[in-house]
């Protein structure tokens, strides 16, 4: 038996410092969508997504909010594997960049490179905010401060490895030259050729001293190594290369493609490529750069507010009507500009209007003509039928000639052609006229087999793109499994002809759109006015828009899982090197407790010492900053961004429950 050809596709590994927004979907829909394509054509598919846990900005926010960056990362990283289940993400393997065999795996690939002499010792010099501890470089800062809090900042230097990027510039051109499909679309070849290759290439800088939260380097502990190598090296790692968790790197590498957004296109098509170079690897045989969701003409940030939550978006629409909407109305290689009228109008045109009424009035008229079962007779054709034929007959080609060029809207163009198509054949064939004459009744079986046979070989393209829509329509129109595959859309013809058709429920009801964009707007203008809040009250915006997003009530055994209790401030201190960390001794009524609180910017020990206040008892010990840290204290966020702890009455007793 020849072996299954494989097909290996990879997302970006997304960076959990908040909830993933509706661009991040973008991608991974994509993928998923390409995935199952593949899938349906009998691939032997590799499909990786993932997460990128390191760095400075996720320990300060983890610090902020009294959590080790461990803790901080796997609350998001679980809200990111629900939204992929939500989405109904068919990923064959999930990285995380914590993943202890992703850490030994770039602990070798820095030592190999390191080996080699392409990694090297010297000093990085950059933009420091102090109060933040973060280095910024001149294209980061905003208006010449940090782009955290606005502050100033001084100029500095550390010492840090760098990888020597600049040896590998005129092989990349060569490289490029000789696979000109490596790039897509190419207009981002040239970029990276005209602006970043031909103006020089500098070496990278890939570790760091400043914060600790990362892959330490093994021969030079005081370093870890930052971002790029640790991230795009988890394409490898997962595959079990330098590791001995997987063992498929020989059967699915080099990677048929990797999808990322255009603004990471670069990390992908030269540093990355040059990583491999030095690695004595094959190079991926695709980096498709695909564009960006925008909003209110600009990008999507939760700074400015404007962030669209997918997960809304599903509850509200429907998981398929919002993947058919990303690939349908935005070309894969360009930027599109997300508005909410065009999703409900796009919804309610194609997938109300064409799609849902379509099969909805199919399978009625064949229940009433035929009580749902259409009789096995030979078939009458007619001159009408032909064109329908035809066009249904060919779209598999056109199909699959979209998808191989990852033109998934073509694609769903193409589709939908046939579904009005079809739309349009009821009108012309009239059923409602044919029935009333029994003579007819040969004829009527006929178009009602053209019909659902057009409906099922749109049903099976669009499988990848609407896979739960797909699954109910099959259902509906009585379509088995042996006429859900590719082959069995070769030719027009493969549905049995006396099928038996099922009633089923509306697949999408019609939205009200004018009401649904008042109720849509509404929710936005909350999300504009978090927007005005100050800078150092993220942690409370996080907070805010969990409560508002609507995170599942918990029962009250939920609650009693959690032990609070009265504890009294009888030391506290500032945690060294943070300024944001105070560390506080309690009396707790059972032998006393170390506890880390992120609340230094709004108290100074004194302030806290004598003072009762709740401590959550029983959560796990956790380092921050090294600092041993046993329970957490209750604070609350104030609308002007400061933090007030809460105090408890002297009367009540240490250690008492609070409940
Ligand atoms: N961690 C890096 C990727 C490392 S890959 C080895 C990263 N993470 S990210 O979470 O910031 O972004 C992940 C992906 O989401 C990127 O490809 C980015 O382009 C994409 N998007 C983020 N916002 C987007 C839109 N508004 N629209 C489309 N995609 C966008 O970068």
């Amino acid at each position: 038996m020849s072996e299954k050809k494989t097909f290996y596709i990879t997302t970006p590994i997304y960076y959990p410092s908040d909830k993933l927004h509706i661009g991040h979907s973008y991608c991974t829909v994509a993928t998923d969508t390409m995935a199952r394509y593949k899938r349906m054509l009998g691939y032997d598919v590799m499909f990786l997504t993932g997460t990128d846990e390191h760095g400075q900005k996720i320990q300060q926010k983890a610090e902020a909010a009294g959590v080790t960056p461990q803790q901080y990362v796997d609350n998001i990283v679980s809200g990111i594997h629900d939204l992929w289940k939500l989405m109904n993400i068919s990923n064959d393997r999930f990285i995380r960049t914590t993943d202890d065999y992703h850490v030994e795996s770039v602990k070798k690939i820095f030592k190999k490179l390191y080996d080699k002499g392409d990694i090297y010792k010297s000093v990085y010099k950059g933009k420091y905010c102090t109060p933040c501890e973060s280095f910024w470089t001149e294209n980061q800062l905003v208006d010449g401060k940090c782009p955290d809090c606005g502050r100033d900042v001084i100029d500095a230097e550390e010492e840090a490895y760098f990888f020597r990027l600049s040896k590998y510039a005129d092989k990349l051109v060569a490289y490029y030259e000789e696979h000109p499909d490596f790039l897509t679309p190419t207009s981002r070849l040239n970029e990276m050729v005209n602006n970043f290759i031909k103006p020089g290439l500098e070496d990278l800088c890939v570790s760091r001293t400043s914060f600790d939260w990362g892959v330490q380097v093994d021969f030079d502990p005081k370093h870890v190594v930052y971002v790029w190598i640790d991230a795009l090296s988890n394409y490898i790692t997962a595959l079990g290369y330098e590791n001995d968790k997987y063992h498929d790197f020989d059967k699915y590498w080099p990677a048929d493609v990797h999808f990322v957004g255009k603004e990471i296109t670069r990390f992908h098509s030269i540093i990355w490529p040059a990583m491999l170079m030095a690695l004595d690897l094959p190079l991926p045989k695709k980096v498709y750069g695909h564009g960006w969701l925008l909003i209110d003409g600009g990008k999507m940030s939760k700074s400015k507010g404007n962030v669209v939550d997918p997960v809304v978006l599903c509850e509200r629409y429907g998981v398929d009507s919002l993947r058919y909407f990303l690939l349908r109305e935005f070309p894969f290689g360009s930027d599109g500009v997300f508005t909410n009228e065009l999703l409900i109008n796009r919804i309610n045109s194609d997938l109300a209007n064409d799609l849902g009424n379509l099969v909805s009035r199919t399978v009625s008229m064949v229940i009433k003509y035929f009580g749902g079962k259409l009789p096995a007779e030979r078939r009458a054709d007619d001159e009408l039928d032909s064109q329908l034929i035809e066009m249904a007959s060919s779209l598999r080609a056109k199909y699959e000639d979209s998808m191989e060029k990852y033109a998934f809207q073509n694609a769903l163009i193409d589709i939908f052609k046939v579904i009005s198509r079809t739309n349009k054949y009821i009108d012309e064939t009239a059923p409602w006229v044919l029935a009333k004459d029994e003579a007819n009744k040969d004829r009527l079986a006929s178009v009602m087999y053209n019909l659902l046979e057009s409906v099922r070989i749109c049903t099976v393209m669009l499988t990848p793109f609407m896979p739960a829509t797909a699954e109910k329509i099959f259902e509906q129109i009585g379509a088995d499994e042996s006429v859900r595959t590719w082959e069995s859309i070769d030719k027009f013809g493969m549905l049995p002809v006396d099928v038996e058709v099922k009633k089923g429920e509306t697949l999408f009801p019609r939205i009200d759109a004018a009401k649904e964009l008042k109720e849509l707007e509404e929710a936005q203008n909350k999300g504009k006015e978090k927007k005005a809040e100050p800078k150092q009250d993220k942690k409370a915006d996080a907070k805010k828009e969990e409560k508002a997003e609507g995170v599942a009530l918990i029962g009250i055994d939920d609650f009693a899982k959690v032990s609070f209790k009265v504890a009294k401030i009888l030391e506290c201190e500032k945690v060294p090197k943070s300024d944001k960390l105070l560390k506080l001794q309690l009396d707790d009524g059972e032998g006393g407790r170390q506890v880390v609180s992120g609340i230094a910017a709004w108290y100074t020990p004194d302030e806290l010492i004598g003072k009762k206040v709740i401590v959550v008892a029983n959560l796990k010990p956790a380092k921050l900053r090294g600092v041993e840290s046993n329970g957490m204290i209750l604070a609350a966020d104030c609308s002007n961004g400061d933090v007030k702890v809460i105090f408890v009455d002297d009367a009540v007793d240490c250690g008492a429950q609070v409940r």
